[in-house]
């Protein structure tokens, strides 16, 4: 469920009617934040695998704006972060740099010195050469830090799109499962570099329950094997990917993932005391927000009907880059057209199908095509939903276009968390010198 509803004709975040904002003078496209479906997201994924009594760290790459951070911080969570612009985000929320993980393929020697430096909870190693690198600069400092191997497991959800799978073999991402035995084995005494257990992320979003099983099963073996060989590990992280909904405003069914990941871990947890690490990202933030935008022009070429935008690929970049559904709908749409229940495909008469398009000279930059739509007339307000994850967060200046503003609503109070970005931010680091 989200806060984004319909009501009294036309769309509301929490108490508050979208059209509003931008009839207040707020620019288009802005990014909208429901403050209250992050915190009920946060809760529901915490309560669904509260028998594991997890640490759940945030996936910052999904949205990192340091407000909405904080208010995850203030629920207990801990963050995910993958780059040392990451740490500096987490850094300035509240977060409790204890319950930070620190994944990443390519991480830079003053990435680790500054994870390490500040006590973040655990750095996830995605190589042998990487775990090399941790403990000399770690020697060096003479700082104890803990660590996670990040296993690849082997495992394919094909129904993941091919630009976000990660657990299959030959992917950039992890050690190769075959080789972690013997690398924690050799590794196991190091005096400042202490392995605690072991991490694996198969890919966003994964579509069943079956595909975590199969890789904490290899997680857990790998345990077994080396606790014969006294080598207790005593951390499992099992990563992110759980679904958003992307095509109504109900949520996927949480308990049917939990259940059987429960059921697996829940004998380490009470009988050998594991601390289990879950890395969600857009379970929680893909439904907390939408993107409002404005209709330019609505044209016709051939036999299409081309609705243009001032939002595109440089705000969302998902239908570009993934072929990415998002559901789409007028803030306030003529009466006839009002949603009870956003589900696709939308049973009304009397829809037009459009090609929803952004100002982009790119012909990827589109939002959505061939989609049934009630009629759209120049300055209508259009809701791009389910936009809380991977959308601002990869938003680009490209054609030089600035960045949008990110606004929080809690109930009745609306924030501005980020201002737009101005003309002059685009020339701000164009600084010619001589080196
Ligand atoms: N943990 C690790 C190690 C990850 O690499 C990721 C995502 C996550 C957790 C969080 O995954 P989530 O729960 O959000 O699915 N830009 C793409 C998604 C890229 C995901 C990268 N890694 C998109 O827009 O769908």
């Amino acid at each position: 469920m989200d806060l984004f509803q319909y009501k009294n004709g036309v769309l509301y975040c929490e108490d508050i009617p979208v059209n509003s904002l931008p009839e207040k003078g707020l620019p288009t496209p802005f990014y909208l934040y429901s403050a209250n479906t992050l915190r009920q997201h946060y809760k529901k994924i915490y309560s669904i695998f509260e028998k594991l009594q997890p640490m759940i760290c945030f996936s910052v790459k999904s949205s990192n704006n340091v407000h909405l951070l904080n208010e995850l911080a203030a629920l207990g969570a801990g963050m995910d972060i993958v780059s040392g612009g990451e740490l500096f985000v987490v850094k300035q929320s509240n977060a409790d740099l204890s319950k930070v993980v620190f994944a990443g393929v390519g991480k830079s020697d003053e990435e680790i010195t500054d994870a390490i430096v500040s006590e973040v909870g655990f750095i996830n190693i995605e190589s042998e050469q990487e775990l090399a690198r941790v403990q000399e600069l770690a020697g060096e400092l003479k700082r104890e830090v803990n660590v996670l191997i990040r296993i690849l497991p082997d495992v394919l959800d094909e129904k993941t799109n091919e630009k976000t799978r990660t657990g299959h073999k030959g992917a950039k991402f992890g050690i190769d499962y075959a080789h972690v035995e013997a690398l924690i084995e050799e590794n196991a005494d190091h005096p400042y570099v202490k392995i605690r257990g072991l991490h694996s992320h198969i890919g966003s979003p994964i579509s069943s329950y079956t595909f975590y099983v199969a890789a904490i099963q290899k997680m857990v073996e790998l345990v077994e094997h080396l606790k014969r060989k006294n080598i207790r590990l005593d951390v499992l992280n099992i990563g992110g990917g759980f679904p958003a909904n992307y095509m109504d405003n109900d949520n996927f069914s949480w308990e049917s993932f939990a259940g059987p990941i429960t059921e697996l871990l829940e004998p380490y947890v009470k009988n050998e005391g594991f601390k289990i690490i879950l890395e969600p990202g857009r379970s929680i933030s893909a439904n907390t927000g939408i993107m409002v935008t404005k209709v330019l022009y609505v044209k016709q070429s051939g036999d299409k009907h081309i609705v243009i935008l001032d939002g595109g690929m440089t705000e969302l970049i998902r239908p570009a880059m993934y072929n990415a559904f998002h559901f789409i709908w007028p803030v306030k749409p003529q009466p006839e057209h009002v949603l009870a229940n956003r589900n696709y495909p939308v049973q009304q008469e009397g829809l037009i199908t459009y090609d929803v398009v952004g100002p982009i000279c790119e012909s990827s930059d589109y939002l959505a095509k061939e989609r049934p739509l009630p009629a759209l007339r120049q300055g209508d307000y259009i809701a791009v939903f389910t936009v809380g994850a991977y959308g601002m967060v990869m938003a680009s200046n490209y054609n030089l276009h600035v960045r949008p503003a990110e606004i929080m609503i809690d109930k009745d109070k609306i924030y501005i968390i980020r201002e737009r970005e101005t003309q002059e931010d685009l020339v701000r680091t164009m600084i010619k010198h001589e080196l």
